[in-house]
């Protein structure tokens, strides 16, 4: 197999090319479309963020609104909805309803899941904004049956984020009232992870993409790939992480120790690409200070992430690999204040991300014919003969 080179999780492999977004590891540079996550995250909004990622550049106010209206006005979901989420138990894992939702979508919209790449692309703009407002009423939808609740029904006059929070906790005689901080930190949230280019979730929407497939199994592949714990469940495995040191007693000293030794990871630390401060980890972690201070709460979690943050930027060990925190270190503490249950964490990722995976399968199906199809290097039996099952030992 010589002619194979080896790199185990492509870690020096560009698998394509793309013009979406650029990351420098070493500088802790991230930007969609040359733009500067810190300008975006202080001058834009997620929906004028997503708008940048999927067509390239910054919307006009007119682009924008018409954007904003077509998003706004597919959020409902189909009555049938009711009967796909009936069949789920109730203990079921948002991400695996979200995936499963998501692919039977396109069965509702067979026009633009045809899996012809002309036409698919020919209903693209449809799709992008049917997908970026459903995969919130989904995600909505997804809490409140989880907890018995009435369905919410989306409201045209409110906003992205606001008919979001209103989906998730309006109550039949109390309505939701959502306070400007909230949105603001949800709607920064879901712009700080808008794209990361070719992470382990769009390289696969990618993959699926490159044989062919259609924007909705695309990305419900990509939630599939983002549910793990070293990708996008590391925001809840944080949260988790930083409630039982605390339940320990613990300052996080101890689970700094525990660390070192590999009997646990310090989750939020870390990055294949960043070998530096995750900028956007910066972001979230003044965001959380800032939201908490306006919902004048505290949260004991703050402190331990701090002092684990400090420590581990002392220590030989976080030094020596370039462990830093990452986007998922301080994302959580601002999402539990936003008053979103842990479960809930990663699909918030998973909304916030979809505008990065459909501006990759859109790359892909206007570019490329190549299928993708990564070889490996073979280490199993060589040839070998078939023992009948009598003479088996
Ligand atoms: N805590 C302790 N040690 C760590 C950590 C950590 N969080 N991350 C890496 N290391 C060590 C690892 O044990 C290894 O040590 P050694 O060389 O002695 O074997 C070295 O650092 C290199 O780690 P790696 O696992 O080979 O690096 P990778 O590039 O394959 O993994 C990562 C990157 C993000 C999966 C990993 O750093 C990690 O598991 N972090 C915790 C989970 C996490 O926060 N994930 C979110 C990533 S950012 C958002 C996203 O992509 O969704």
């Amino acid at each position: 197999t010589g002619y194979i080179t080896f790199d185990e999780g492509y870690g020096n492999t560009g698998s394509c090319k793309s013009n979406i977004t650029f990351i420098d590891g070493e500088k802790g540079i991230l930007r969609y479309r040359g733009i500067p996550i810190e300008q975006l995250a202080e001058q834009s909004t997620f929906l004028c963020s997503a708008y940048l990622i999927i067509y390239g550049e910054l919307p006009t106010e007119t682009q924008l609104n018409a954007f904003r209206s077509k998003v706004a006005g597919a959020a409902r979901l189909h009555e049938n909805f009711r009967h796909h989420f009936e069949g789920f138990p109730s203990k079921a894992h948002p991400m695996a309803v979200l995936s499963s939702m998501l692919n039977s979508l396109g069965c509702y919209y067979p026009e633009m899941s045809s899996n012809n790449r002309e036409q698919d692309l020919e209903l693209f703009d449809d799709a992008a904004a049917l997908l970026i407002s459903k995969v919130r009423t989904i995600a909505a939808m997804t809490y409140r049956m989880s907890l018995g609740l009435p369905f919410n029904f989306p409201r045209k006059d409110m906003r992205y984020v606001e008919n979001f929070l209103h989906m998730m906790f309006t109550e039949p005689y109390d309505e939701y009232e959502v306070s400007q901080e909230v949105a603001d930190a949800l709607d920064l949230f879901l712009l700080l992870h808008a794209d990361h280019e070719q992470n382990c979730s769009t390289s696969t929407v990618r993959m699926v993409a490159s044989g062919g497939a259609n924007l909705f199994a695309s990305v419900s592949a990509g939630v599939g790939a983002l549910w793990g714990p070293l990708h996008g469940g590391a925001n809840s495995a944080v949260v988790r992480m930083l409630e039982e040191i605390h339940a320990s007693g613990d300052d996080g000293s101890r689970f700094i120790m525990a660390a070192k030794n590999g009997k646990a990871r310090l989750m939020g630390f870390g990055h294949r690409v960043y070998k530096n401060y995750d900028p956007r980890a910066k972001i979230f972690g003044e965001a959380a200070e800032r939201v908490l201070k306006a919902l004048g709460r505290e949260d004991p979690l703050l402190d331990i992430a701090h002092h684990l943050e400090q420590a581990a930027l002392k220590d030989d060990y976080f030094i020596e690999r370039k462990l830093y925190p990452n986007v998922d270190f301080y994302s959580g503490i601002v999402l539990k204040a936003i008053g979103i249950p842990v479960e809930m964490f990663t699909v918030m990722f998973a909304i916030g991300r979809m505008p990065g995976w459909i501006a990759n399968w859109k790359e892909i199906a206007e570019t490329s014919n190549k299928i993708h199809r990564p070889r490996q290097i073979y280490t199993g039996y060589t040839k070998r003969d078939y023992v009948p099952m009598a003479d088996r030992g």
